[in-house]
């Protein structure tokens, strides 16, 4: 469709000073497909260690940030100091912030927002959980969580969508491709009506959720599966397989 293929690799709070190291110098002697647009999120004491170390060709992501500041606001890391310190990318409203951390949609959508205005982009989660999707509400629960960015931002130029099934993070369960494709097409057409035309057919639609090299291929083939948001399987040398299944 168009769409640059886009890998995420999002650490979560695992690692060491040595284990990063060990994961970059894999990824800079990898021979990656071209034209894959990757993204590695290690936790935020890591991140200048990372941006400074990774070949030039990936990008380096927060896995959150805090909506004010720079200020009074202990143990919190601002957008403007993200961009200042050169990582260009963030990773917000991931479903382990929502309900480990409480984040409301509408924290979630500030928080995009002063990512966006200081000049990040953003990796921009919504998924719903088991019983949301056993009920058949899951298009209504991340067309909510989307929509509350929507009322605050119009240009998603700088938004890349995730969508991570809850049921399906850290558990081994993959969606199946067929789930996938249904909720991105219906994240795509909700983006034609809610923000625009044009965002609908240039945002790209991730998929996350127990992606391993084994099931990534399959998935990268779906018409709105524009690439992965991998955990687990970001921290081990596999990661590179999944970057390369891009179609
Ligand atoms: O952000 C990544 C997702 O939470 C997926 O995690 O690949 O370990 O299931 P996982």
């Amino acid at each position: 469709a168009g769409r640059r293929f886009f890998v995420g690799g999002n650490f979560k709070s695992n690692g060491t000073v040595e284990q990063i190291k060990n994961i970059i110098e894999t990824l800079n002697k990898a021979t990656l497909k071209e034209n894959v647009e990757v993204v590695i999120a290690p936790p935020a004491l890591y991140l200048l260690l990372a941006r400074e170390l990774i070949r030039p060709d990936i990008k380096v992501a927060a896995q959150n940030i805090f909506d004010k500041g720079p200020g009074a606001y202990t143990g919190e890391i601002a957008a403007q100091q993200l961009k200042d310190a050169g990582i260009d990318w963030v990773i917000l409203g991931h479903s382990e912030r929502r309900s480990i951390f409480g984040e409301s949609d509408q924290f979630v959508a500030s928080k995009t927002k002063a990512a966006l205005d200081a000049g990040l982009s953003v990796i921009l989660c919504c998924g719903e959980s088991l019983e949301e999707r056993e009920k058949g509400i899951t298009t209504q629960v991340v067309t909510r969580q989307l929509g509350a960015v929507a009322d605050l931002v119009q240009d998603w130029t700088n938004i890349v969508v995730a969508y991570e099934p809850v049921w399906a993070i850290g558990t081994g369960k993959v969606a199946t491709t067929e789930q996938a494709q249904e909720t991105h097409a219906e994240i795509r057409k909700w983006l034609e009506a809610a923000v625009s035309p044009e965002a609908a057919v240039k945002t790209r639609i991730l998929y996350g959720g127990s992606v391993t090299e084994k099931n990534s291929a399959e998935l990268a083939k779906q018409p709105d599966v524009d690439g992965f948001l991998v955990g687990g399987a970001s921290l081990k040398p596999a990661f590179i397989d999944i970057i390369n299944s891009a179609p």
